[in-house]
């Protein structure tokens, strides 16, 4: 299956993201991790990204648009992949469209995760993620077992650099400016799936499935 899954910084992407692509067996591609884990390597892009994401800014499509392309090439995506955080402006949607025809397959199906605004701020402000596989934690919503320790791994648990006040504030005025009319692009396409993700991570979870199915 080839998925995209979007929604509002915060949404719960990456929580939904983690179970369904060991559900489906196909391979989760997160922009946002691509970049972190570039500015752990301190490669000359990771650097440049860094600037932008601190300030909850979009790195520019050039830089994003290549990188998802030379991903997509790789053969682990063959069988199927779960695009996450990307794309996010309607420049990055069409070059993902030419790009998807150039390799001469169609997405599946777009999972959009709906969660009303007021309720971000607390999601992320809170959430804690491992510096071992990723996974997200919440900590008063989705706590570890352990306190500080990621449950699969048994990694230790950090709050990202962009997950404050002022950054989060900027990101939701990014996304409602930018990627939210593509909500409208990918309904026209007939894609769009549309997901309640104001209810509990299982029920979600739930949800997606049950779209999918249809
Ligand atoms: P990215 O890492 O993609 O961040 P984001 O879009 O802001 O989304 P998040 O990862 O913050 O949210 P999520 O939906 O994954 O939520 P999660 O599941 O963790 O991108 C970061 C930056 O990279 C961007 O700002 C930009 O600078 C750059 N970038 C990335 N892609 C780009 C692109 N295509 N173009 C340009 N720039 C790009 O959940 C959040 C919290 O809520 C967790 O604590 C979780 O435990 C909790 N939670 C989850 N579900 C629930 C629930 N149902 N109920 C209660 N709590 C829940
Ligand atoms: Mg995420
Ligand atoms: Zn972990």
């Amino acid at each position: 299956m080839k998925l995209l899954i979007m929604g509002p910084p915060g949404a719960g992407k990456g929580t939904q993201a983690e179970v369904l692509v060991k559900e489906l067996n196909i391979t989760h591609i997160s922009t946002g991790d691509m970049f972190r884990a570039a500015i752990k390597e301190g490669t000359d892009m990771g650097k440049k990204a860094k600037e932008y994401m601190d300030k909850g800014a979009l790195v520019p499509d050039e830089v994003v648009v290549g990188m998802v392309k030379d991903r997509l090439l790789k053969p682990d995506c063959a069988e199927g992949f779960l695009l996450d955080g990307f794309p996010r402006t309607l420049e990055q949607a069409k070059a993902l469209d030419a790009t998807l025809q150039e390799m001469g397959i169609k997405l599946d199906g777009v999972v959009n995760i709906a969660v009303p605004r007021e309720k971000l701020m607390a999601r992320l402000t809170g959430r804690r993620v491992c510096r071992g596989c990723g996974a997200s934690y919440h900590v008063l919503f989705n706590k570890p077992a352990v306190e500080g320790k990621c449950n699969s791994c048994g990694g230790e648990l950090y709050q990202r650099s962009d997950d404050n006040e002022e950054a989060v504030g900027n990101r939701l005025d990014v996304y409602e400016a930018q990627t939210q009319p593509l909500i409208d692009y990918y309904a026209a396409q007939g894609l769009l799936l549309n997901i309640n993700g104001d209810q509990d991570i299982k029920k979600v979870l739930e949800d997606i499935l049950a779209s999918l199915k249809k």
